[in-house]
């Protein structure tokens, strides 16, 4: 099997490094029309090492960006009804555009309801049902993160138009697979979901032009589930050991992916867009608040 060309790679870290200077540039733009600042509010509860890593990053892009960053650190005891006063408070906050409430919450905590009391303007994370509703109906929404970037990484590759094009999306998750199937769809491409009860899950994959797997198991994707000049968007990140060392891996067998025209590489795929997405959608929140257009 051939490995993947370095031309084959696609560069998330790159695209999302470009992403973020223009997301700085139009905040300042933003601030010289408007006399005000984006900000974001991030609540993490508890004290998940892994939640807390990912917090003090969106801290420190939102910063980066010129934005405001209003951090919340709860304890883990954090009752339902505290949680949900905050949310109260950041929903009517002027100067708070996009609230995200890492995930998971302890497990005391009810995480739909939690969701649900976000203003669904400045849901961030675009998990309200309102903008899950929105997307679906082709209205403007608030679209999750992770398929945003995916999406951006697509049509870098192949162009803006998309349609026609046979699109399999395995996961089918609200945060990734089923808002990736949206905005697949909306693009006018032929969609396939499949998922762990899927009977012929390999066979259905090589029918697609465009892959994107979210599937959460390392190395599921075997080099015969890809057709040949596929484009390849993995979203998995899982760690794993192998000879005595602890690395992170997509749920694609990388290796053996040499005959796709592009592959996101794990790390350095998706991931680095994840943040990126969420400082644009955090400006789009901005902008339909104060009835301001980006230039
Ligand atoms: N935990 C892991 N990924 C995410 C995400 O995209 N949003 C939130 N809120 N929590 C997460």
């Amino acid at each position: 099997m051939d490995r993947v060309a370095v031309g084959a790679i696609i560069d998330g870290k790159q695209f999302a490094a470009g992403l973020l200077a223009d997301i700085k540039l139009e905040v300042e733009s933003l601030k010289e029309k408007t006399g005000k600042t984006p900000g974001l509010a991030v609540v993490l509860v508890g004290a998940d090492p892994a939640s807390a890593v990912y917090v003090g990053s969106k801290h420190r892009q939102t910063i980066a960006a010129g934005m405001q960053s209003f951090k919340y650190e709860l304890p883990a005891d954090t009752s339902q009804d505290e949680l949900m006063a905050l949310i109260d408070r950041l929903n009517v906050d002027p100067e708070v555009h996009g609230i995200l409430v890492q995930l998971p919450l302890p497990a005391h905590l009810d995480t739909h309801a939690v969701i649900q009391e976000i203003n669904p303007d400045k849901d961030v994370d675009g998990f309200h049902v309102s903008n899950a509703g929105r997307l679906s109906t082709g209205q403007p929404a608030l679209v999750p993160c992770t398929p945003v970037g995916c999406l951006m990484l697509l049509k870098d590759r192949l162009g803006s138009d998309l349609s026609g094009l046979h699109a399999v999306v395995i996961g089918k998750s609200n945060i990734v697979g089923k808002p990736m199937a949206q905005l697949l769809l909306a693009e006018n491409c032929t969609v396939t979901v499949v998922h762990s009860r899927t009977k012929n899950t390999p066979e259905l994959c090589r029918a697609a032009d465009i892959l994107v797997v979210a599937a959460g198991r390392p190395g599921l994707v075997r080099g015969d589930w890809i057709k040949p000049g596929a484009v390849v968007i993995d979203v998995g990140i899982n760690r794993i050991e192998a000879d005595g060392k602890s690395r992170i891996v997509g749920d694609v067998a990388f290796d053996e992916a040499g005959h796709a025209a592009a592959i996101t590489p794990v790390p350095g795929g998706v991931g680095p867009m994840t943040i990126a997405c969420l400082l644009s959608n955090t400006l789009t929140a901005f902008c339909r608040q104060h009835s301001v257009t980006i230039d």
